[in-house]
């Protein structure tokens, strides 16, 4: 299959709530490898089905910072089941608005359940950047982007340059 291509802001389809997966079959994997391979080519930490045009509940995680400890997270039908009170402010980009960033307030750490690449049920605590990370993906499957928790203007602003920079590039991709 040829690699996936990353959807970039604005686009209808960032917006739109994902279905969930009946089960994790040999089509459901294949996609989460491919979006895997779609996120380690964009050396992004996370990516969600959604960012290449596929509305399932699907996605893929991957926080460490060298090939040789790789700890590459597939989930399907992710669910929160558990967030800490404690909250903190962290700078978050996303491969769907490239070069932008803006600090958003989120559960310091998270418990989250879902069906692994093998259709395992698996729950996972999360904290740190992977905590992060696994919310950040887990709102683009209910058409959020990071930039929907900042101030109106802030947002507005990022999203007219990249649209400015779409136009620049035309209809190459
Ligand atoms: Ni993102």
């Amino acid at each position: 299959m040829a690699r996936l291509h990353i959807i970039i802001a604005p686009d209808p389809r960032l917006k739109a709530r994902a279905e969930p997966v009946e089960k994790v079959d040999a089509e459901v994997l294949a996609l989460m490898d491919d979006m895997a391979e779609a996120m380690y080519a964009a050396n992004g930490i996370g990516l969600a089905a959604p960012q290449v045009g596929v509305l399932r509940r699907v996605i893929v995680v991957d926080v460490s910072r060298t090939e040789e400890d790789a700890q590459l997270l597939r989930m399907a039908n992710p669910e929160i089941i558990w967030a800490s009170e404690e909250e903190e402010l962290r700078e978050e980009g996303c491969l769907s608005l490239p070069e932008q960033y803006a600090d958003v307030l989120r559960p310091t750490q998270v418990k989250v359940r879902y069906l692994d690449h093998q259709n395992e049920v698996r729950e996972l605590e999360a904290d740190d950047i992977l905590s992060v990370c696994i919310q950040h993906e887990m709102d683009h499957l209910e058409g959020t982007l990071f930039v929907d928790h900042i101030s109106m203007i802030r947002r507005k602003m990022i999203l007219k340059k990249l649209q400015k920079s779409q136009k620049a590039v035309g209809v190459a991709t």
